[in-house]
């Protein structure tokens, strides 16, 4: 089975979940209610809705939207079903070619198996459309299709380029997910931007870990966008990207500060952390953090005093810079006005 964790993404804060519990049971205590705005693969929505918390979780990208519903949201499914589904999609071999063995076949994936990814996502399509499957069912297979191919991509873990070089055939295997059955009542998952659905929403402790450099994460995971929305849009370049014009992060370009300027002004809720890496001009001018501390304090400032949690970290970076430096930040502050 596949946990939520089993997901290679930038900046996800697996090994800093502790460090984030620590913080919120010293300084908030007991709390019924935890937005994680910007959720990328959901870890920290998914902790803390383990300790029975109501979850609202959220991301501007379609693939991550599809597996925060598959992990988090309280719609019901059939396991049994799904198991029978994914057996025989492992048991598949497939011959003919399709839009995304097109497209990405011989780069990121042998043919092979390029092949066989493109026919089980339109049959994923197929089997939802004819009300085969519900919509939480077809998120859950849809979701184990990208774990599964994040695990033998032709990368290093993003999809901004492949590897140029033989490409090892591998077996590609489909699993159930490890889903909690009994604890995602009251969840809500959105896709949109942190900053209209800050105005309507409500919650005790808002989670902020919004990107902090240039990289934009709709480039990093193309591919998963394109095989989760399904659209089979015309692709280019080396790398085989959509148009992502309509998906650019705010957070991610000049205007980041006066954004989360925004997202905290409009905040209702009683506590706010926000986790903020702390690259500053080290790394190469990709790497270096659009907001600055003195912004981020400015503006956190506002709710209330700011408090500054600091635990040592190796982040996960992308092979050809890393920074044994590298502090994990958590900004806190408790609202008071
Ligand atoms: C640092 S990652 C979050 C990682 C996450 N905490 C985890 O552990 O997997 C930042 C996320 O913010 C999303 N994002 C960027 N801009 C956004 C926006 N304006 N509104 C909502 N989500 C956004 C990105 O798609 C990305 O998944």
């Amino acid at each position: 089975m596949y946990k939520i964790s089993q997901r290679r993404y930038l900046g996800n804060k697996n090994r800093i979940l502790n460090f984030i519990d620590e913080i919120i049971k010293a300084e908030v205590g007991e709390f019924d209610s935890l937005c994680d705005i910007f959720s990328g693969t959901g870890v920290v929505g998914e902790y803390f809705n383990a300790k029975n918390k109501r979850i609202i979780s959220n991301d501007l990208l379609y693939n991550n939207y599809v597996s925060l519903n598959a992990f988090l949201n309280p719609e019901p499914f059939n396991e049994a079903k799904l198991l029978k589904i994914i057996d025989e999609f492992n048991e598949l071999e497939v011959d003919e070619s399709n839009y995304f063995s097109d497209n990405f076949g011989d780069r990121y994936f042998s043919m092979k198996i390029a092949k066989k990814i493109g026919y089980i996502r339109e049959n994923i399509r197929d089997l939802f459309v004819n009300n085969d499957i519900n919509l939480k069912e077809k998120n859950i297979l849809t979701t184990s299709l990208m774990y599964s191919v994040d695990r033998i991509a032709n990368t290093v873990g993003h999809y901004d380029a492949y590897i140029k070089k033989d490409i090892r055939e591998q077996a590609f295997v489909m699993k159930m997910l490890d889903l909690s059955k009994d604890k995602n009542t009251n969840n809500e998952v959105h896709n949109t931007d942190a900053n209209l659905l800050i105005r309507d929403i409500e919650c005790d402790v808002l989670y902020l870990d919004p990107p902090y450099n240039s990289r934009q994460y709709c480039d990093a995971y193309h591919l998963l966008e394109n095989l989760s929305l399904w659209n089979k849009p015309e692709v280019f370049g080396v790398a085989k990207k959509f148009d992502r014009s309509k998906i650019k992060s705010e957070y991610s370009l000049k205007s980041a500060a006066e954004s989360f300027d925004d997202l905290i002004i409009n905040a209702k809720c009683k506590y706010i952390l926000l986790s903020y890496n702390n690259m500053g001009e080290k790394g190469n001018s990709r790497s270096n953090a659009k907001i600055t501390d003195e912004e981020i304090i400015k503006s956190m400032s506002k709710r209330g005093e700011v408090k500054i949690f600091e635990k040592d970290y190796k982040a996960f970076t992308t092979g050809k810079s890393s920074h044994s430096d590298n502090k994990e930040r958590v900004f806190f502050v408790e609202v008071k006005n």
